[in-house]
């Protein structure tokens, strides 16, 4: 390797599965036996029952790039972004990363666990969550910081929503102008054929504020309003007057959500939310972006929507209106103290079209890592970062106003570490010349109000990780440009009203305390390195450790998404390379790459839809999405936050109309086929998963889009499943208008226990002209950012999750066109041999498909007479399939996905990860569990038995949640586990149902 590469972190020889062939498991020799033993000649023939004419012939990239020319590359491209002294923030500030990230990011029980449904084998995520949880409340004062949301944007349209619920028949929300306009353009881009109605305020032209008088004409002369939106520190850099805008909430019975930076009310900083109003009464909600707390600026993402509400005596309810996940503080059945996820009965996966959001993977690692980087600062550490960065904005505000022509812009508005300069050039042509000074001197706000028609006005933010050196470097430059002609103005005084008063107490560990505390965390999890993790339609399968390192390469990590675009061309090219590779991968001549998870790709291509529909001026008429009922609960979530409200009117469907399956496992086509009958012109579009949720591909598919189409409306694929078909099947064949790809399933990004996740939606030409977001395009070796020419809007406020971009870019680049469509059949393949040697004592579902070909997962069930006995035996039917779950956890895996989209349902996904001997073990643990539950149904009564914890009591978690502690030096206790999972998985499956039963004797 050359030595301008950056060094790896680990020793790829030394990992299992990192240097296999496209990470494939199972060997040549494994493949042929498995096909030997389905009967079929070649991994082509899993394929055989699907019409030749949506297939892929190949795959239309190069070929795949061995490891070492894959780390060349990376450094590479990273090499081609250039990182120059910074003054960028604008909302993506950027603080020094604290000593404990980069190992945290190493602990793959944390990195690679899923999302923690198994609070048993979970305590590891759910810990870290709630040490987030309590930080951010101590920090904030809200009482329930949810664990997590996307990002800012997405926080704060969420947050608006939650008001519109708990304001009784109210309709609007006024949002402050002076909120980051990419902000801005997400929530409006949501909220368009919604209820919501969006009223802005205006900035004050001389204060660069909110124009207050404005605000209060709005408040008076507004019905039906449920809130106000605000910033502390406005997009000028201003610092807002909070407490009059929060006493005018109150005063008109309103809510009042506060958008915050967590940085900067840390010790020494400005007032925490909690306190904002003259009475202190607090405002009612608090979003925020907490990137900056975790990691470096990454191009703008992962970020971390940071949410809370109040949740005292005297609101215990609201809470019930938000969206998001939350940690709660609980007991286990023995009385052991443990945490687990509560309140989920808002979410998606249970209330479906009626969930307070679609929101399913979060930005949970990022929330992990922002926590323990909190306690690697403590108060001391804030106090330190934010006495730099003010001492820095104080110094440059009186040097830089000593030149000839350059003001403060805003004199009597007090700032805190950003501020305003007018210039007397253009701001544009001033940033093109300090960038080739090697500084990114700010960003350009001549535009960004209508109010305030003026050219050469930049925003320059300070922070601690700028030297005094730096700022001298900047006031150089602007010597270089201007003379230096009078006494600079001194930096206008905060007043002690902004100001906090209390520290929040946040304790300072010792940095490897912290990451000693993390890892024994991460090793109360499962990962996917270990062992089958066979969570059915999540994909969990092994996450590279080359991903991680391209994505922690300095030369991303450091760079600013608004930085100038000849700075920025690394990772224009990744996201270049991205869109092309997904063309090639699924067919489609359009990529979105702005998308932070699932759920949010089909939101934007919904919304493509309905922008599509608005085109051709028939925006009103198309009110209804089809959805098969088998569909994961986002998708109708999806339809709703889409704007299609559900309902019946006098017979008539309106939002979602609902689909059944027929015995085969797939859609009800004829029931499809005469609903268009009568109401094709009503019909905005589908939504159809495939394979679907019982891993059967749908063969009606591009049928059934033919149909849609001449019916006027438009095909979402959910790509949830693409791991079974990526390369294989051509989606533009198929019909697909959007479809989404989750990364962190078949492209194996890491899930993080729960989050980021990310999503590229493919597009077909009758959507390119709506696409979301900028577009990357390539001229003459150049790339530059483009927007589609009617473009629906933004749902990021930068480029999405682009750390992930770069690890899905180097994955695929492993891979290339051989690669692509190998995972795929190896997926497909080892599912099938697993559903072929478990069908022979297991019953599967649905109940009629048996002979329907299955592709990348399958479900078990239970025989009548097997359900019967496990209910005499004291465990009623409808807890059966998730205590067999539990059983899972025993042998040392996770649980199945249980009770989705079948309820008494065990969903079956191996991925292609895992040898044949690892697949005939799995095969043997699954049959024990059928034999052990037969013979001694009575087991499941105390499963599971040897994690951490016993079963918890999750009615008593949900009944007065507790949602946080005060964290000090001595951080809350891990219970060790009582067996290893790994010894647990290295047993026989024979010796451990004896120790099953020895433990389920003990503890009844
Ligand atoms: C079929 C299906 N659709 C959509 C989603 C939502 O994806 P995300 O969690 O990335 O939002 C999932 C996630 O589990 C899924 O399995």
């Amino acid at each position: 390797m050359k030595s301008s590469h950056e060094p790896l972190n680990y020793h790829p020889e030394k990992l299992k599965r990192e240097l296999k062939p496209f990470y494939i498991g199972a060997d040549d020799k494994d493949i042929e036996e498995m096909l030997k033993f389905l009967g079929l000649k070649s991994l082509e023939d899993l394929y055989s029952h699907i019409d030749d004419s949506v297939k892929m012939a190949s795959v239309p990239m190069p070929k795949h790039l061995s490891y070492e020319e894959l780390i060349a590359n990376v450094n590479e491209v990273a090499r081609k972004n250039k990182i120059k002294t910074s003054f960028l923030g604008d909302g993506l500030p950027n603080y020094k990363v604290t000593d404990v990230v980069g190992p945290i990011c190493n602990i793959r029980g944390l990195t690679t666990a899923y999302t923690p449904y198994q609070p048993e084998r979970s305590q590891g995520t759910l810990q870290t969550l709630w040490i987030y949880q309590s930080l951010m409340s101590q920090l904030t004062g809200f009482e329930a910081i949810n664990a997590s949301l996307y990002d800012r944007s997405t926080c704060l349209y969420e947050s608006m929503n939650c008001a519109l619920r708990l304001v009784k028949d109210s309709t609007t929300i006024i949002v402050s102008n002076t909120l980051y306009p990419g902000d801005i353009e997400v929530i409006e881009t949501h909220a368009k054929e919604t209820g919501m109605k969006i009223l802005r305020v205006p900035v004050n032209p001389q204060s660069g504020k909110i124009d207050i008088p404005s605000l209060t004409r709005l408040l008076n002369t507004t019905p039906q309003v449920a809130a106000v939106a605000f910033p502390q520190v406005n997009n000028l850099g201003n610092l807002e007057s909070v407490d009059e805008i929060v006493d005018l909430c109150s005063t008109n019975n309103i809510k009042s959500i506060a958008i915050i930076d967590p940085m900067l009310i840390g010790k020494g900083g400005l007032k925490a939310p909690v306190k904002f109003g003259t009475r202190m009464q607090g405002a009612d909600m608090v979003v925020a972006e907490g990137q900056h707390l975790a990691i470096g600026p990454n191009f703008g993402g992962p970020g971390l929507g940071i949410f809370g509400i109040r949740y005292n005596e005297q609101d215990k309810l609201s809470i019930r209106s938000t969206a998001g996940r939350y940690v709660g503080k609980t007991q286990d059945l023995k009385g052991r103290e443990c945490k687990a996820l509560i309140l989920s009965t808002r979410e998606q996966h249970i209330r479906r079209e009626k969930a307070t959001s679609n929101i399913c993977s979060n930005q949970s690692f990022i929330a992990s890592v922002a926590g323990a980087s909190i306690l690697a600062r403590g108060d001391e550490g804030f106090e330190t970062s934010l006495n730099i960065s003010r001492s820095h904005a104080e110094k440059a505000s009186e040097a830089l106003t000593a030149f000839e022509g350059v003001e403060l812009k805003f004199k009597g508005s007090a700032f805190f570490n950003e501020f305003t300069l007018k210039l007397p050039v253009s701001s544009n042509e001033f940033i093109h010349k300090a960038s080739a000074a090697g500084i990114q001197v700010g960003v350009d706000v001549s535009h960004r109000h209508h109010e305030i028609k003026e050219d050469g006005l930049l925003l320059i933010s300070f922070n601690d990780t700028q030297t005094d050196a730096d700022v001298e470097k900047l006031i150089s430059f602007f010597e270089t440009q201007f003379e230096k002609t009078k006494k600079g103005t001194p930096c206008p005084k905060i007043p002690s009203t902004m100001m906090r008063v209390e520290a929040p107490e946040i304790p300072k560990l010792d940095s490897k305390d912290i990451i000693d505390y993390y890892t024994r965390l991460g090793k109360q999890n499962l990962s996917p390195d270990d062992g089958i993790y066979p969570l059915g339609s999540c994909t969990m399968k092994y996450n590279p450790h080359i991903n991680d390192y391209a994505a922690s390469l300095p030369g991303f990590t450091n760079v600013h998404p608004e930085a100038p675009v000849e700075d920025i061309q690394g990772c224009l090219e990744i996201l270049y390379e991205i869109q092309e590779q997904f063309k090639a991968i699924t067919g489609l001549p359009g990529v979105v790459t702005q998308s932070v998870a699932g759920a949010q790709g089909e939101l934007v291509g919904i919304k493509m839809f309905q922008a599509y529909h608005r085109d051709r001026g028939e925006g009103d008429q198309r009110n209804v999405i089809i959805i098969p009922r088998s569909a994961h609960g986002t998708n109708p979530a999806t339809a709703t936050m889409a704007g299609y409200e559900s309902k019946v009117v006098d017979g008539q469907v309106f939002g979602i109309y609902a689909v059944d399956a027929l015995p085969s496992g797939e859609m009800n086509l004829n029931q499809i086929k005469e609903f268009l009958k009568t109401d094709g012109h009503r019909v905005a579009g589908v939504m159809v998963t495939n394979p679907n949720t019982a891993g059967i591909f749908e063969t009606g598919f591009k049928e059934m889009s033919e149909l849609i189409h001449a019916a006027g409306g438009l095909v979402y694929m959910d790509g949830a499943n693409m791991n079974a078909v990526a390369g294989l099947v051509n989606l533009d064949k198929l019909g697909v208008d959007a479809v989404h790809n989750n990364l962190h399933k078949t492209w194996t990004i890491p899930h993080g226990g729960g989050g980021p996740g990310d999503a590229i939606v493919g597009v077909s030409h009758r959507l390119l002209d709506f696409i979301p977001g900028v577009q990357v395009v390539k001229k003459d070796g150049k790339y530059d950012i483009t927007r589609a020419s009617k473009s629906c809007g933004s749902f990021h406020r930068h480029f999405g999750n682009f750390a992930h971009k770069i690890r899905a870019y180097t994955y695929i680049k492993a891979l290339g066109c051989d690669g692509v469509r190998k995972m795929s059949q190896v997926a497909v393949l080892s599912a099938r041999y697993l559903f072929k040697k478990l069908s022979a004592s297991y019953p599967t579902l649905p109940g009629e498909a048996q002979s329907s070909p299955r592709m990348h997962e399958f479900i078990l069930t239970l025989s009548p007479e097997v359900f019967k006995k496990i209910e005499t035996s004291g465990t009623p039917k409808a807890n059966t399939i998730a205590r067999i779950g539990k059983l899972f956890l025993d042998f040392g895996f996770h649980a199945p996905t249980v009770a989705f989209p079948e309820q008494y349902g065990l969903m079956i996904e191996p991925t292609e990860t895992y040898s044949k001997k690892e697949l005939d073990q799995f095969v043997s643990v699954v049959e024990t569990i059928l034999k052990l539950v037969n013979d001694h149904p009575e087991v499941l009564k105390t499963v599971p038995h040897f994690t951490p914890i016993d079963r918890v009591d999750e009615v008593q978690a949900n009944k007065s949640p507790v949602l946080s502690e005060k964290i000090t030096a001595i951080l809350p206790k891990i219970i060790p586990d009582r067996v290893d999972a790994e010894k647990l998985r290295n047993s026989t499956p024979g010796d451990l149902c004896e120790q099953i039963l020895e433990a389920h004797k003990n503890s009844v």
